[in-house]
């Protein structure tokens, strides 16, 4: 059975005052029936863990080594001596902003692992791609690339994230997130066996709202979601957290 999961990713957003969101979404679920998930800018993170309640505290990226010369990154360990049980790896932003590439992404899981933080890995699809009928090829090809090859359903979670449903308010038709989402756990099948891919949690991420996490969550192998914007207020997240609960 997987364990649903809420995750919020604040992206570059939140000062110290962000905290009451995350005070006040702990107050609003004592004892929630899902996993929930808060990953907080990297400055937060070590006062996100004093006030998170029962919500597990995530980074949003990581470097692959575990110390060194490297000005301005942080490693696995430092994000888990702050405080930190998860870390996103892999979100399109990173990808296009930073140029990251499946080797890279997948050496940052590693260390994720290592470190004993569980990655988020994040894949997904542009629209050009999707229209020119390359979605299957591009989430294979990041899967495969992206996904260390020792990775279980304990220590890695699985994004799908369509690039175009970022922050768009489009998000894809309960047809394409049904059909990807399975095309998905196919391909985990064929590389890690099936009973391991049945394990795994595949999150749908992109334009994740109040208003139409109830639909998507009722889809199978959509086992929660990652959500950006809504994230950021503790009602809105709560609705969506209240909305995964239902479909357990
Ligand atoms: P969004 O972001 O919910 O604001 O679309 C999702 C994400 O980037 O994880």
């Amino acid at each position: 059975m997987r364990k649903k999961l809420a995750a919020g990713n604040w992206k570059m957003n939140g000062t110290s005052a962000a905290l009451e969101e995350l005070s006040a979404l702990a107050a609003l679920h004592p004892a929630p029936g899902v996993e929930v998930l808060i990953c907080p800018p990297a400055t937060l993170l070590s006062r996100a863990a004093d006030c998170r309640g029962p919500i597990a505290i995530g980074a949003q990226e990581c470097h692959p080594e575990n110390s060194g010369a490297h000005t301005g990154d942080l490693s696995a360990a430092m994000l888990a001596d702050a405080g930190a049980s998860h870390v996103i790896v892999g979100h399109s932003e990173r990808r296009t902003d930073h140029g990251e590439t499946d080797a890279l992404i997948q050496a940052k899981a590693s260390a994720a692992t290592a470190s004993g933080l569980i990655a988020v890995i994040c894949i997904g699809e542009t629209l050009a791609e999707r229209e020119s009928g390359a979605t299957n090829t591009v989430l294979a090809t990041q899967l495969l690339g992206s996904v260390p090859d020792d990775a279980t359903p304990t220590t890695t979670v699985i994004a799908y994230e369509p690039v175009w449903a970022i922050g768009t308010g489009v998000t894809p038709t309960l047809d394409q997130i049904t059909e990807t989402h399975g095309f998905i756990r196919a391909t985990l099948a064929s590389r890690f066996g099936t009973e391991a891919a049945e394990g795994f949690r595949l999150l749908y991420g992109g334009s994740v709202k109040p208003g139409n996490a109830t639909d998507i969550f009722a889809l199978p192998n959509v086992d929660g979601a990652l959500v950006g914007g809504a994230s950021l207020k503790a009602q809105d997240f709560s609705a969506i957290i209240t909305a995964l609960e239902a479909a357990t």
